[in-house]
């Protein structure tokens, strides 16, 4: 791939390697967040809703698109038969199989544009904060089809995005990643917020305020909070995504 492609898949900040080296949690959510609990907390509650999403039928086939460090792993691997991780980091995916390697799970370095998997095969894909970082809209389409062409008729594609309404961050607001789903075939199922960016409890779990015992209440507590209270004009809202492919 081009150089100049590459930095479309980076963050304007480390690249995916160096955050790699930082470990499983905060190579892929905070690398500042150095007592590990701000990230243990945002692990449960993303993990919770993608639980939920995917319910507990066991399908044939996961396909977790820029998997990172491999933190989903033992989720998705109980609901199908066959989990494929693919990653555009080499060193991510070197993180990963570390993470998975007691698991019957694939894991595929990606050049970020052509999936390694043939059409209509994958029954249900997610993905977490991956897309976000994808910043020209143009190469998002095609990941985007990519993505859509790998999943069989009626498959779901389930991810967590940033999202926002304040036009200073650098985000894309709801709209567009409602517009980019359409353009790609994909119907909308669901759509809501689960998380605050700087929702104020936050701060005491930062801080270790909250003992870790309480952080599955605290993660329900606001993801019905966000159902609530929907969106803040200035900060950011981490968004579920449920989409099926028409
Ligand atoms: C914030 S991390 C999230 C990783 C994982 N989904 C998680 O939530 O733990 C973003 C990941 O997306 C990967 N990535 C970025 N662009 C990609 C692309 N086009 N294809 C595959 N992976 C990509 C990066 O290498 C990085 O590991």
């Amino acid at each position: 791939m081009e150089t100049e492609q590459l930095q479309h898949f980076q963050t304007s900040g480390e690249t995916w390697g160096k955050l790699a080296e930082k470990g499983k949690l905060p190579a892929v959510i905070d690398p500042r967040d150095l007592k590990g609990r701000k990230n243990l907390y945002i692990d449960i509650l993303q993990k919770r809703a993608i639980q939920k999403a995917l319910g507990k039928e066991k399908r044939k086939f996961i396909l977790d698109f820029g998997c990172g460090s491999g933190r989903f792993s033992d989720l998705l691997v109980r609901r199908c038969e066959f989990m494929l991780g693919v990653e555009i980091t080499k060193e991510m995916l070197d993180l990963a199989k570390d993470e998975c390697e007691q698991k019957d799970i694939g894991l595929a370095l990606f050049d970020g544009l052509n999936l390694p998997i043939k059409d209509e095969k994958v029954d249900a894909a997610i993905s977490v904060t991956v897309l976000q970082y994808i910043t020209d809209d143009s190469l998002l389409n095609r990941v985007l089809s990519e993505v859509q062409k790998s999943l069989k008729p009626g498959g779901k594609f389930i991810c967590i995005e940033q999202v926002t309404k304040n036009k200073k961050r650098w985000q894309r607001d709801l709209k567009t990643y409602l517009h980019l789903f359409e353009q790609n075939n994909f119907k909308k199922v669901a759509d809501y917020p689960i998380r605050k960016g700087h929702f104020l409890l936050l701060y005491p779990i930062y801080f270790g305020l909250i003992p870790k015992i309480f952080f599955k209440v605290v993660a329900n507590f606001e993801m019905i909070l966000r159902k609530i209270f929907r969106h803040s004009l200035r900060d950011y809202h981490e968004y579920f995504f449920e989409m099926k492919k028409i």
